[in-house]
């Protein structure tokens, strides 16, 4: 089960490399650089969906669920792709997308054209008294309802993004052919979109508590018996789930996690922490009593293609509004990519499998600043240009210190704009220098398989020092401004530099005993 302790690098593949010169990252760009991620050292990589879509919400929104973009290389980069990571020992996951698909799918097609039975496979309602059939709101803001003749369709995201209705067993019978279908082309696992969402309250009832979480648009107790009949599919061929879930408790995703379910799904519970020792720690407690004690292991992540770049969140000094996973304000990026390195290093230290998000290990800062007329995030149109989405995270990443593009690509002109501080980011320029975040990274990735087995808190003396043991390995991070004079062992890595005998301030260290 390699999956219990892998790291895994997301490829949000728009962003990641371009190899035709479009301007727009693709299969072939990643497939150049896979040698790159064999030097980082991780296990794998997840890639975003990269599926035929017309990309409203950039491959989230699915037109055909066993091809490929043809913007991206088409089926055969693809297989080219798969050939050449499993060459290298690396496993590919992709994205499944069951909640929804594209209005330019097939079906939802033919349902618009009135065939009854395609209908069914999507969830429409009538009008009520000029009024959407229920006053839920779309997770990208506005009605969860769009109108189309005398009747409604439910769409939990964009309206180009139709909920399918998974009490319809046409539907579940779809995506266990789809499973099938990329696991028979070799494909390793899926993250899977939004599992707790693909079913609906039956009755599809008014929720009364606006605005807070909508207990009858997600979190179903029907969804658990589609994950037992995936997770025997996956079985029969060794591959792995890995789920994105948002429940409002660690309590909820244990029960999807439970032996006969997912084998992982991210925890966002630390995620969403702040820079705080103790909330730090009340996190990491409360996953692995409540979701290691089911058999399971704890995904740790601490950042992906919907939230804030890590540097960005733990950089921000005086917060003006955004939701906790996007919040914004001023961002000391100094003291966040200090802090960044830091909470890697904790997180590579602890139990469990690790994901992380491209540009990550570089340290990259969130850019805050796109220009408006540059955003292209749903979020950013569906809430009448108020919430600013999650376009910051996602602009191609900057390889070089110079350079069209910053070596992302031939062409100087992306997809998104990089801004012109991105080339002091620059991976490659990363790569040579024995003190850059790259480096670090790479180094904890080495070292990372000398934590082994559970974990014991060691006691620290004080309220901003976590420190744990497993084996003979000591992780130490210290979270305020002071350092702390220690004595662990012998030290192996360390996120900043520090007086001998002490672990600086804001910053991991790992001993060995
Ligand atoms: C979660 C994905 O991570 C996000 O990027 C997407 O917009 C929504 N699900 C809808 O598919």
């Amino acid at each position: 089960m390699w999956w219990r302790d892998a790291v895994v690098y997301q490829v949000y593949l728009r962003s990641f490399a371009d190899a035709d010169g479009d301007g727009v990252g693709d299969l072939d760009g990643l497939r150049t650089r896979l040698d790159y991620l064999t030097a980082l050292g991780v296990d794998g990589i997840w890639l975003n969906p990269c599926y035929p879509s017309p990309g409203a919400d950039h491959g989230y929104d699915v037109a055909d669920y066993t091809g490929i973009d043809t913007r991206y290389g088409g089926l055969p980069a693809f297989d080219r792709l798969l050939a050449d990571a499993h060459a290298r020992g690396l496993k590919v996951f992709m994205d499944l997308v069951p909640n929804h698909c594209s209005v330019e799918h097939p079906w939802f097609r033919a349902a618009l054209a009135g065939d009854p039975a395609a209908r069914e496979r999507f969830i429409f309602r009538p009008d009520r008294d000029g009024d959407p059939p229920n006053n839920w709101l779309s997770v990208f803001g506005g009605p969860a309802w769009t109108r189309v003749g005398d009747a409604w369709y439910l769409h939990s995201f964009d309206p180009a993004q139709p909920d399918f209705n998974w009490r319809n067993p046409e539907v579940a019978a779809y995506f266990e052919d789809v499973l099938r279908f990329w696991f028979d082309r070799g494909v390793d696992g899926f993250r899977i979109d939004v599992v707790h969402m693909l079913f609906k309250h039956a009755d599809l009832p008014d929720w009364p508590h606006h605005p807070e979480y909508n207990i009858l648009a997600q979190n179903q107790p029907e969804v658990h018996e589609v994950l037992r009949r995936w997770r025997k599919l996956a079985d029969a061929r060794e591959r792995t789930l890995v789920g994105e879930i948002w429940v409002p408790t660690v309590g909820d995703l244990a029960l999807y996690l439970r032996p006969d379910e997912l084998q992982q799904a991210f925890y966002f519970d630390l995620l969403v922490c702040p820079w705080d020792a103790a909330r730090f720690r009340d996190s990491i407690d409360r996953g692995l009593e409540q979701v290691v004690s089911t058999g399971a292991v704890i995904t740790w992540t601490l950042a992906n293609h919907d939230v804030h770049r890590a540097v960005s969140r733990y950089g921000l000094v005086s917060r003006t509004g955004g939701p906790d996973t996007r919040p914004r304000g001023t961002v000391d990026v100094e003291l966040g990519v200090r802090r960044a390195r830091a909470a890697a290093m904790l997180v590579l230290a602890l139990p469990g499998s690790v994901y992380l998000y491209q540009g990550e290990e570089a340290g990259l800062p969130e850019v805050m600043d796109l220009p408006d007329e540059a955003r292209q995030d749903p979020t950013w149109f569906r809430s009448g240009r108020t919430e600013h989405g999650r376009d910051g995270c996602r602009v191609p990443l900057p390889w070089t210190a110079a350079g069209p593009s910053f070596g992302f690509s031939a062409s100087a002109e992306t997809w998104l704009p990089q801004p012109e501080w991105f080339g002091a980011f620059a991976i490659e320029e990363q790569m040579s220098r024995p003190e850059s975040t790259w480096s670090l990274h790479r180094d904890a990735l080495r070292m990372r398989p000398g934590f082994e087995g559970p974990l014991e808190w060691l006691p620290t003396g004080r309220e901003d020092v976590l420190a744990f043991r497993r084996g003979d390995m000591v992780c130490v991070t210290v979270f305020g401004g002071e350092p702390y004079p220690v004595e662990h062992g012998t030290p192996v890595l360390a996120s900043a530099e520090a007086s001998a005998g002490a672990v600086a301030p804001g910053s991991t260290a790992w001993f060995r005993r």
